[in-house]
């Protein structure tokens, strides 16, 4: 019998809607729409389906990670987020799925606040500094990931 297509859900936080305008030495130009139709495409090429939110707003954020947190697989990227929200934390703690803790510039080098994430040790990997190619390997590892798991 033929299985129901498999999706993983990817959220964006604070002020990733305006890549494209913000710092290109960090983030690059390419905007969140172009983005979002690179991972399309993978995941389509993978066999997945994908669904893609961005908000500027915390409460919505975690509300994001609720209502997805028994997909295929999610990839999220907090903004700067990423750097204090136990709560977000605490909202992806409770997701079933594997996750991708995905940030497009590398947070190890920048500055002192943005080498701390809070996020990391409740995701199933991190990729960062790596650009929109860390998305595309994201979506890899959590098709390899969530198939392991099916087994
Ligand atoms: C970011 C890194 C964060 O420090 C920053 O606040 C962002 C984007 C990244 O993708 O490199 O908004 O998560």
């Amino acid at each position: 019998m033929s299985r129901p297509t498999p999706r993983m859900v990817m959220l964006h936080g604070a002020n990733l809607n305006l890549l494209g305008e913000r710092a290109a030495l960090h983030y690059g130009t390419i905007t969140l729409s172009e983005l979002e139709g690179l991972v399309y495409k993978e995941a389509g090429r993978l066999g997945w389906a994908c669904i893609c939110r961005q908000t500027n707003h915390e409460g919505e954020f975690i509300e994001y990670v609720h209502e997805y947190r028994r997909e295929g697989a999610l990839i999220v990227n907090p903004g700067a987020w990423t750097h204090y929200s136990y709560a977000i934390r605490d909202a992806l703690e409770l997701v079933t799925c594997p996750v991708a803790e995905v940030h497009l510039s590398d947070i190890s080098s920048r500055e002192e606040w943005r080498r701390i994430s809070v996020i990391s040790s409740v995701a199933s990997f991190t990729i960062s500094g790596k650009g929109p190619e860390g998305y595309l390997q994201a979506v890899r590892r959590l098709v390899a990931l969530a198939d392991q798991d099916r087994q």
